[in-house]
């Protein structure tokens, strides 16, 4: 039996996914299938080296050692065949937070930042927040498959953009962004000298027919105007533990992020943290390969109950992510009407599409991170909301 059906009670940790549904959804008791983590336990190797470290008892000031680097560089190489340097590694306690300090660092006030929707909520939150404007290139949908707009995104490029956020692989399109379409962006990128944050921290989990390119590996020239955000987070379902890598090889970016980095106070992730991260990417691709085996299993159950029990929801097709982005424009249903019925009826904690901006209307994304028999729940009480 696959570890990946056990069922945790993750009640009493303190669990967003679990324990914040009264606060976001109104109701307690529901089956929560939307904050971004797993149900799953990360690899045995993580959780003995974190019970050794516990077991020490003694955790004061932590600095993180140059062996992680080493490793993140290995991992890269190794996964995606991107060759860095270990002196290119930052480190945040998020990849959120790492945007918001990028895009501080490397822009002004009212300078423009593009996304392309729909996409991850706190995109357009960190450059709002920070004061900045955001521009939508919107995603198209294509036949079910998103597309990007290379027209509109000139378009936009022209007018002078600073920075381009992009998703690789996109939350909540599922797109694997092809070695082509990268080019294409990175080639307007520098045509319009717009830097690129290239949002990462999807890339470990990738179904079996596609692959993940670093933005940054692809030539020289783009790698002296991209930043890279990547974590062990969402790969080996360690959040919790607050640990992410900022890479950048342009010296002089590095330090606008560097002073950005002071500026905030920040000095070195938790002891935790940096074990986690360290150990994970050291020891853990045997149980990614496994977890990679079974969220397929999953995608591939969740496409063809909904095809027998749901016509009209139609389930785009990841290429990556362990999110599913139902379209359920069919059913007629205002966004408020989709979410009444997924709380009030289904009794199910979904995203509500329009959380993800234009053109997010009309859908909802659903978390597969969970073992199959809760997933075969979720999928029951899909149907009972929406029959
Ligand atoms: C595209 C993307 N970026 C960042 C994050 C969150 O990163 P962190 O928790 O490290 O801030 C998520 C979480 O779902 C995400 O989907």
């Amino acid at each position: 039996m696959t570890i990946f059906n056990e069922k945790i009670d993750r009640l009493k940790t303190a669990s967003v996914k679990w324990e914040l549904m009264k606060d976001i959804f109104g109701e307690e008791e529901l089956l929560p299938m939307w904050v971004a983590d797993m149900d799953f336990k990360p690899p045995q190797a993580v959780i003995d080296a974190l019970t050794n470290r516990v077991e020490h008892g003694v955790f004061g000031y932590t600095f993180v050692p140059n062996s992680t680097a080493s490793v993140i560089q290995a991992w890269l190489k190794k996964r995606h065949n991107w060759q860095i340097e270990p002196s290119w590694v930052r480190y945040t306690s998020g990849v959120v937070e790492a945007i918001s300090a990028a895009i501080c660092a490397l822009s002004k006030e009212g300078d423009t930042v593009i996304v392309q929707s729909p996409v991850y909520t706190p995109f357009f939150n960190m450059i709002e927040w920070n004061k900045r404007t955001v521009v939508n290139s919107p995603l198209r949908l294509v036949e079910h498959k998103y597309e990007i707009d290379f027209e509109g995104l000139e378009q936009e490029l022209q007018k002078g953009c600073k920075l381009f956020l992009l998703c690789n692989p996109h939350n909540p399109a599922g797109r694997v962004w092809t070695k082509d379409e990268l080019l294409r962006i990175g080639k307007l990128c520098l045509q319009y000298d717009c830097l690129i944050l290239s949002d990462e921290i999807h890339s470990d989990l990738i179904f079996k027919k596609y692959r993940h390119i670093p933005m940054a590996s692809l030539s020289k020239e783009l790698s002296e105007k991209v930043v890279t955000f990547i974590s062990p987070s969402k790969t080996f379902n360690l959040a919790g533990l607050q640990a992410s890598a900022v890479i950048i090889e342009n010296e002089a970016l590095r330090e606008q992020f560097n002073e950005e980095l002071k500026r905030r106070g920040f000095s070195s992730l938790n002891t935790f943290g940096i074990l986690g991260m360290e150990t994970a990417y050291q020891h853990g691709e045997e149980w990614l390969e496994d977890l990679i085996d079974y969220l397929q299993e999953n995608r591939t159950y969740a496409i063809n109950y909904l095809a027998d029990h749901l016509p009209n929801i139609h389930c785009i097709d990841s290429e990556g992510t362990y999110l599913l982005w139902l379209d359920c424009r069919k059913l007629k249903l205002s966004d408020e009407e989709l979410r009444n019925l997924l709380i009030k009826k289904g009794k199910l904690a979904l995203e509500p599409g329009n959380k993800y901006g234009p053109g997010g209307e009309g859908f909802v994304r659903m978390n597969l991170a969970c073992p199959r028999e809760i997933l075969k729940e979720g999928l029951e009480r899909l149907k009972i909301a929406f029959t």
